[in-house]
């Protein structure tokens, strides 16, 4: 594998770095007016990302993400070479026929599987994963994707433990009822996610995003309630934080990234019950080279962030570079969102990296 080229300062305190142009695995770019505001910091940084399917009402059948995809690209500024990777919405209805379109498109790479109450547009979700096994099969076969939120839900599961609960009753039987399904579990959260990934057989990824690997719960709570904090998977201790860091940092193929960018009006946020979602793709990568120059791993953001994804996906790494550099700027308070705003993630303040124009 080729290294990142790097140059530095003194050892250990690296000014720049180069690396083959990273792909964003989970992304959600939401639609209408808003994809104006949005998709442009995500081409600025990322060759492809995968365009989450949680619209409302949810992108089910294959028409309507070729057409969702002709609007992600309506809203790519001139110039720029930005390939979205379009998903399915995985419902209790959906059929192999659908699948088999899907695969047949060529443009859709992964079905997203929601449990129903899980997140933000779950409500279409899958209330039985068995009723859901003529598209897993057909999945199996073509070999399209399962893609994971990985929580229970339910009032018996506390809020932070649904990612390991949902890996014991739901993820393990499912790998073993479908030996040649492959499948990533999105933002992982958990130590205990981290190793049941480690573990399991050939076929099985996760996704990291920046956000799980700089901060923990803690963040939620600092000097107040912090609703610009609140995603979900919600924010773990600082235990499982560290897990990520090891596995993103750790040279493992079976972890790449995926921002889980995930925009909403500032009043959506700010009040009395807040939506779940943190927006980062104003800083999609550089946020990502803060959190491996914290854990001293520069050197290893390239596989994780440019080559683990497309191997896992069967595709080829980008052929162009981008330049980090150690420039810090502030992020704007607010940014646009249709005729809203939004309070992006590090809001008045700095992200200690920029990308080199
Ligand atoms: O924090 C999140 N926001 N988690 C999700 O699973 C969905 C996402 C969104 O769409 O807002
Ligand atoms: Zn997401």
């Amino acid at each position: 594998m080729r290294e990142a080229s790097t140059r530095s300062r003194q050892p250990g305190s690296l000014d720049e770095i180069s690396l083959v142009r990273p792909d964003d695995w989970h992304a959600h770019f939401r639609d209408g007016a808003v994809l104006a505001d949005v998709v442009p910091a995500s081409a600025a940084r990322f060759a492809r990302a995968v365009a989450m399917p949680n619209l409302l009402p949810p992108v089910t059948t294959t028409g309507a993400a070729l057409a969702y995809r002709d609007r992600i690209l309506a809203a790519v500024p001139p110039g720029a070479a930005f390939e979205p990777l379009m998903t399915l919405y995985l419902t209790d209805d959906t059929g192999a026929d659908e699948i088999r379109r899907a695969t047949a498109s060529g443009r859709i790479i992964g079905v997203k599987l929601y449990p129903a109450g899980a997140t933000t547009n779950s409500a279409h979700g899958v209330t039985d994963l068995g009723r859901c096994g003529a598209a897993l099969d057909a999945m199996q076969e073509c070999g399209l994707v399962l893609m994971v939120h990985g929580e229970v839900t339910g009032e018996d599961v506390d809020v932070f433990d649904r990612e390991r609960v949902f890996v014991e009753r739901t993820l393990a039987p499912l790998l073993d009822r479908f030996p040649g399904l492959k499948v990533v579990l999105e933002h992982v959260t958990t130590a205990d996610g981290v190793e049941f990934v480690r573990g399991a057989r050939d076929g099985v990824a996760a996704t990291i995003t920046a956000h799980h690997l700089l901060l923990n719960r803690n963040a939620i709570f600092e000097g107040g309630l912090r609703p610009h904090h609140y995603c979900l998977p919600v924010l773990k201790r600082e235990r499982h934080r560290a897990v990520l860091v090891d596995a993103a940092t750790g040279g493992e193929g079976r972890f790449f990234l995926g921002t889980d960018s995930a925009p909403h009006p500032r009043h959506a946020k700010e009040s009395a019950c807040g939506c779940a979602g943190l927006y980062t793709a104003h800083a999609g990568i550089e946020l990502y080279a803060e959190a491996f120059e914290r854990a001293g791993a520069l050197d290893a953001l390239e596989g994780f962030a440019s080559r683990n994804g497309p191997a896992f996906y069967g595709l080829e790494p980008n052929r162009e570079t981008i330049t980090l550099r150690r420039e810090p700027r502030t992020v704007p308070n607010t940014m646009p969102i249709g005729d809203d705003v939004l309070v992006p993630f590090r809001a008045g303040s700095r992200v200690g990296w920029s990308i080199a124009p």
